[in-house]
């Protein structure tokens, strides 16, 4: 598959396509989620589109909780306001818009979700190194790419950019039609994972 093909930035305009009720049955954001977030957690969902994940970050994390929502889209964070909005969740939320290149973010996170949305970023080892640096001591990151874009021979490549990055990719949760990595910071096996349950007062 050709570079620019792959590094293409899903569209505003196909952000329906992110919320078709169907998406639901495979990949449930309460299933996927769960074993991840808990009350009073500050988790980040990085290229966050229209809030397909978002909402149910919000609701998971509980008013004790807070959740960074994050995409270099305006467009995309707009659609995930709005739906944050209606379900009257928008207060917990932050919505930050980001350069390809840059996240530009303080802080550090008990949980990252970055879900289709690596195979996108022109610089994979930069964002990686990135959002290392905003992982909590003992926090994890859930990335997922699609399997019918990426082979697993480019995933492979991934996960040895994880590594350099200073990240340890631990166990692959089964998420129908994706490649999957859990991931933490080399060093914190002492730590212990940050499990749903134990999270840490929200910074708002
Ligand atoms: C395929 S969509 C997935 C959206 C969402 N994670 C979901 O699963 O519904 C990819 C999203 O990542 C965003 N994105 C792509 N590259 C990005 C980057 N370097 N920084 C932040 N967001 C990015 C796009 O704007 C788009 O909203």
């Amino acid at each position: 598959m050709k570079a620019e093909k792959k590094h293409r930035v899903c569209p505003v305009e196909k952000a329906g396509m992110l919320e078709h009720p169907l998406r639901r049955l495979y990949e449930s954001p309460k299933r996927i989620l769960r074993p991840f977030v808990g009350e009073g957690m500050d988790v980040l969902d990085f290229g966050c589109g229209p809030g397909f994940f978002t909402l149910e970050m919000a609701r998971l994390v509980g008013p004790s909780g807070h959740v960074t929502a994050v995409d270099l889209q305006q467009g995309m964070l707009d659609r995930a306001r709005k739906k944050l909005e209606r379900a009257g969740l928008a207060d917990q939320v932050a919505f930050h818009l980001c350069r390809a290149d840059a996240i530009g973010l303080a802080g550090e996170f008990d949980f990252i979700l970055v879900f289709h949305v690596l195979h996108e970023a022109p610089d994979q080892a930069g964002l990686l190194r990135e959002l290392k640096g905003l992982l909590k001591p003992g926090g994890r990151a859930l990335v997922a790419e699609p399997a019918f874009h990426i082979s697993r021979e480019e995933f492979r490549d991934s996960i040895a950019l994880m590594k350099q990055a200073g990240l340890v990719a631990g166990p692959e949760p089964r998420i129908p039609f994706s490649r999957t990595a859990v991931l933490r910071g080399a060093g914190d096996e002492k730590v212990g994972n940050r499990d749903a349950g134990e999270g840490t007062a929200a910074k708002k």
